[in-house]
């Protein structure tokens, strides 16, 4: 296999496959395992993630790449086949979480920096030879009354590219995300104003991308869909998220990006779908390819069919394998609503 790391971006976007974010840190994973009553030990996180992995038929269709925590890339499954050869085994490229959570960013109130560049050049040297090809980067920028600030959005934006420039440095394709988010009090979050905001960030990401020499080829993008928050009053219609989405990314994507994979983010598993499909549907030129990077929108169901019991795995793979091939067929544009129905 190639070790370009074109090559490898252009893996991570292959035709109808995407990307599974399992990479839930320690306390993030705990909180999942509380939703269904399980205690988060660490066989149990190793016993739900290969459940995940031997999902072969899921893995092996429609996952071009795995995003892992730094636990999991050096855990072995249950019979000793370390994790990360079941993912390769499976044709999915390893990938690694390698940031260190969003932290308060100094002087600015409810805001957030992303944390994790020092000593990375070394932990990325250690991640390739434990198997990793690519990386995963999240920044979150929070829409509030008075936020986000160009200080934040700069700050942000800044760390993503350093972390970029290091991962090529070391033969590891950057995913770079910056995630507007859509959760928060602010009834005024309408889809406009995610638009402006995120073209904002974009813009910003990758302007700093083009200072730190960052090959656009080599990296995979990571964005939020632009769509009202949660608490919005107004909601935008499926179409209206797809459109918006696509003309903000033909506004401040450089066509040489190697692919985009959204983040779900919050929206129900038939909402992520349902939008990546419509924008894959519109049979107009997209300069690149447009798939997924869903943790929740692709994990929830299996999670909770599973509900920590070994008698589950089955139809915990099922209900995987489902969401896979869902997410797989909008990949395309090819999802259609009563598909859902059928299963
Ligand atoms: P969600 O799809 O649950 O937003 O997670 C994707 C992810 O990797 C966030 O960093």
């Amino acid at each position: 296999m190639s070790e370009r790391l074109e090559d490898i971006a252009t893996r991570m976007v292959a035709p109808g496959k995407g990307i599974l974010a399992a990479d839930e840190s320690t306390g993030t994973i705990k909180k999942r395992f509380d939703s269904i009553g399980v205690e988060s030990t660490e066989d149990n996180r190793r016993d739900y993630r290969e459940m995940l992995f031997r999902a072969e038929d899921a893995m092996t269709n429609c996952i071009s790449g795995v995003i892992l925590f730094d636990e999991t890339l050096r855990q072995k499954a249950a019979d000793g086949t370390p994790l990360v050869e079941l993912i390769a085994g499976t044709g999915a490229v390893p990938g690694i979480k390698v940031d260190k959570g969003a932290q308060g960013f100094a002087g600015h109130p409810g805001e957030k920096v992303t944390e994790g560049l020092d000593g990375l050049r070394d932990r990325l040297k250690e991640y390739h030879g434990l198997g990793a090809r690519f990386a995963k980067w999240r920044a979150v920028i929070d829409i509030a009354d008075h936020t986000p600030s160009k200080g934040c959005i700069k700050a942000n934006a800044h760390a993503l590219a350093r972390y970029a420039a290091l991962c090529q440095e070391n033969g590891i394709v950057p995913i770079v995300e910056p995630e507007v988010l859509m959760d928060g009090p602010v009834a005024a979050h309408d889809v406009d104003h995610c638009l402006h905001v995120t073209t904002w960030t974009l813009n910003t990401v990758f302007d700093e991308l083009f200072d730190a020499r960052v090959s656009l080829e080599g990296m995979v993008l990571k964005p939020n869909m632009v769509i009202a928050g949660k608490n919005a009053g107004q909601q935008a219609s499926a179409e209206e998220v797809a459109d918006k989405t696509v003309a903000c990314l033909k506004r401040t994507v450089p066509a040489a990006v190697a692919g985009i994979a959204f983040l779900s983010g919050g929206q129900s598993d038939e909402d992520a779908t349902r939008h990546l499909s419509l924008m894959n549907q519109r049979g107009e030129d997209m300069p690149w390819p447009l798939t997924f990077s869903y943790g929740r929108a692709l994990q929830a169901a299996a999670l909770k069919a599973w509900g920590g019991r070994s008698e589950n795995v089955a139809a915990a793979q099922a209900a995987f394998a489902h969401r896979a091939r869902m997410n797989g067929l909008a990949a395309t544009g090819a999802w259609q609503a009563d598909l859902e129905q059928a299963a």
